[in-house]
């Protein structure tokens, strides 16, 4: 992986999540791709932490609390567990959650408002200015629009108190000269650009306090208990208490590789107020992290915001909460898979559930599913023949391999760019080329002709290892999907990029056949409002080729006996001719025909069936028939054929 930047160790957070209402899209997004990202680096075998957490105190949290009748805590309680869980259900691997209201963050909130204060970076003094109560910030004349806060478009409102004030301003040459510096603290670019155009404004001392008049709900400050600190400087200071004490052993090993993921709307706290603090209270000096030598400053990874598209069937999801619970309608997978694919990183993107089912059926169910069929399959069904052949890699068979090393080096350079769309194109341009490999090499052919059976061993080697480099690769990004392709094969050991290599063994292990990964979604069978879970239980109606529909042996047959079996209400027991030959099947058809009224009828019969003991009777075959709902009718010829006549 030679494009990896070179850190091995990766400390990466999500914002910590207002509690004032349930997880909504928003937030899942951010931690979906926090959550892939930090499965990748573990998977390329860096010592990753990986931080997510809920921000509990302020004006919003006291207000939802005083409309809901209860405590504060009581509030917070409830709803920063309805993360864990919302997280638990999705699958995501952070290694600690951090909430703004346990003692661990008090104490170092505090512990840097003294520092502060004691070297004269915070002071007394009086501000008036417009305020919005949604953003909990003052708004410059500059950022008003009409009247209004920009984000919440509700009117901002002139307040004037005394509070206690962070000198930020003293901080705004050494910001600016060093975000010109250092093109790669802020990414995607156009955000450094914003932040370098708030920085050509003067910039105003931050109040970091409020009146405990006006609200208690927060940490108070040490140094005067009629004021609690502003949510913001509390909020943002969780990056480094969650890991513990400046000097802390972890906070050595981790902090100085921290990355922050954040959606647009929080830059101007991380790009602005954050490094100022950082840098007064000397926590971007070596000290802070007890002589590992630090990035200078905290680097922002900033990802654009989804809006609710239109579509037909999108109607269902009316809102982001909505939005969120199609991971329980379409799977964690589909769901992830989904906005990793659709919103290239730092722009913004629609989302709908119309543009989900198309995605999970194209990519999910044909591209990848049906690959894995049809390769286990044919593993399953012609690997016998080809077993002690050696195998012979052909031209081919090296350029599946030199794409999956290709694959490999392009996902990693994606991957460091939190380019996850990209990293998804390559993968599927592999899946793509495989798809194709198989349809050229022709495994059904080849196992027809004991001459190729060294070709044909070749061509299932191929493909055995290319699923083992799939379950591997697409862990970070379809976790269930890449464990249940790893089961498939029997590759029990955990999971890393080191492994993912092709070419490496020319034997062919265990394999089960695995079909229905992800079973296509009929759109007509399963409109808006369809009950959660709604995906067909039918399996897949990936699509087979002719030669796959050649192996079955489908004969006209006529039945010649038919009696109930007993103990069973379902079931008849058929005798039928297949030509000169007698064969006993066993049909669920007894709530539809009566036995008698069957013997002398012709019927299809599927005939080279794997025979099945149902009942204590013994079944050679099948009888189609085709089913809606409670109606059942066997399938018939309109005109005679003689029994033993092939069906195609
Ligand atoms: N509590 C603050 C963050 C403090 S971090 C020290 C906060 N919380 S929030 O609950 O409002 O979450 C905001 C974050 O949620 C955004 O930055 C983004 O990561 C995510 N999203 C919320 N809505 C979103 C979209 N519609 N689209 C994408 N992500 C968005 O702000």
């Amino acid at each position: 992986m030679s494009s990896r930047s070179p850190d091995d160790v990766f400390y990466l957070t999500t914002p910590i999540y207002y509690i004032n209402g349930p997880p909504h899209l928003g937030h899942a997004y951010t931690t979906i791709v926090a959550d892939t990202m930090a499965r990748y680096r573990r998977l390329a075998g860096d010592d990753v932490f990986f931080l997510t957490g809920t921000d509990e105190h302020g004006d919003k949290i006291a207000q939802a609390a005083a409309k809901a009748g209860e405590a504060p805590l009581a509030l917070a309680d409830r709803n920063s567990k309805a993360f864990r869980d919302q997280w638990a259900a999705l699958g995501i691997t952070y290694d600690d959650f951090i909430r703004t209201t346990e003692p661990r963050h008090a104490r170092l909130v505090q512990a840097i408002l003294k520092n502060l204060f004691e070297r004269d970076q915070i002071y007394f003094g009086k501000y008036g200015g417009q305020y919005c109560f949604g953003c909990e910030r003052f708004y410059t004349e500059k950022e008003i629009v009409d009247g209004k806060c920009p984000d919440h478009q509700t009117p901002v409102i002139y307040i004037e108190e005394e509070n206690y004030f962070f000198r930020m301003s003293a901080y705004q040459d050494w910001l600016r000269g060093y975000l010109e510096d250092h093109p790669d603290v802020v990414q995607p670019e156009r955000f450094r650009n914003e932040l370098l155009g708030f920085l050509r404004e003067p910039l105003q001392d931050l109040s970091i306090s409020r009146p405990k008049s006006r609200l208690q709900w927060g940490i108070p400050l040490p140094f005067d208990d009629r004021f609690v600190t502003y949510v913001w400087f509390d909020a943002l200071l969780n990056y480094v208490s969650a890991l513990g004490e400046p000097g802390s052993d972890l906070v050595r090993r981790y902090w100085p590789h921290v990355r922050h993921l954040i959606g647009k709307d929080i830059l101007k706290p991380h790009g602005i107020y954050w490094p100022c603090m950082l840098k007064a209270a000397g926590l971007l000096r070596d000290e802070a992290s007890g002589g590992v030598s630090l990035p200078g400053f905290a680097r922002l990874r900033v990802h654009g915001f989804w809006t609710l598209g239109g579509g037909k069937i999108s109607k269902s999801v009316g809102n982001v909460v909505e939005a969120l619970a199609l991971t329980r309608k379409y799977g964690n997978d589909a769901f992830r898979y989904f906005v990793l694919r659709e919103m290239p990183f730092g722009q913004d993107a629609s989302f709908s559930e119309e543009a989900l089912v198309d995605r999970l059926n194209a990519d999910l169910a044909n591209d990848l599913g049906n690959l894995v069929s049809r390769a286990t399959t044919m593993l399953v069904n012609f690997g016998p023949q080809a077993a002690g052949a050696t195998p012979a890699p052909e031209l081919p068979d090296q350029e599946i391999r030199d794409r999956a090393a290709e694959t490999s080096s392009a996902v990693a350079q994606a991957m460091d760019e939190f380019a996850f769309q990209r990293a998804l194109v390559e993968i599927w341009s592999f899946i793509g080329g495989l798809n194709r490999y198989i349809d050229a090499s022709q495994p059904w052919t080849l196992a027809k002709d004991p001459g190729k059976r060294a070709r044909l061993a070749t061509v299932l080697v191929t493909l055995a290892d290319a699923l083992r480099y799939l379950g591997i690769v697409l862990e970070p990004f379809l976790p269930e999907a890449a464990a249940r392709i790893r089961a498939t094969i029997e590759d029990t050991r955990r999971p890393a990029l080191a492994n993912a290599v092709m070419g490496r063994t020319d034997e062919l292990g265990r394999v089960r056949r695995l079909s229905g990964l992800f079973p296509r979604v009929d759109v007509k069978a399963a409109p808006a409002g369809s009950p959660p879970g709604g995906a067909p239980s039918e399996g897949p109606t990936a699509r087979i080729t002719i030669d796959e529909f050649k192996r079955l042996d489908l004969r006209v047959a006529e039945i010649v006996a038919a009696e109930v079996v007993p103990k069973s209400k379902k079931l008849l027991k058929l005798t039928v001719r297949l030509g000169e030959e007698p064969r006993t099947l066993v049909a669920g058809i007894a709530e539809h025909y009566r036995p008698e009224a069957l013997v002398g009828r012709k019927v299809v019969v599927v005939a080279n069936l794997e025979p099945a003991t149902l009942m204590g009777v013994t079944s050679n075959g099948m009888v189609l028939a085709g089913s809606a709902g409670e109606a059942l009718a066997l399938v018939a010829l309109d005109r005679d054929l003689p029994s033993g006549a092939k069906v195609r």
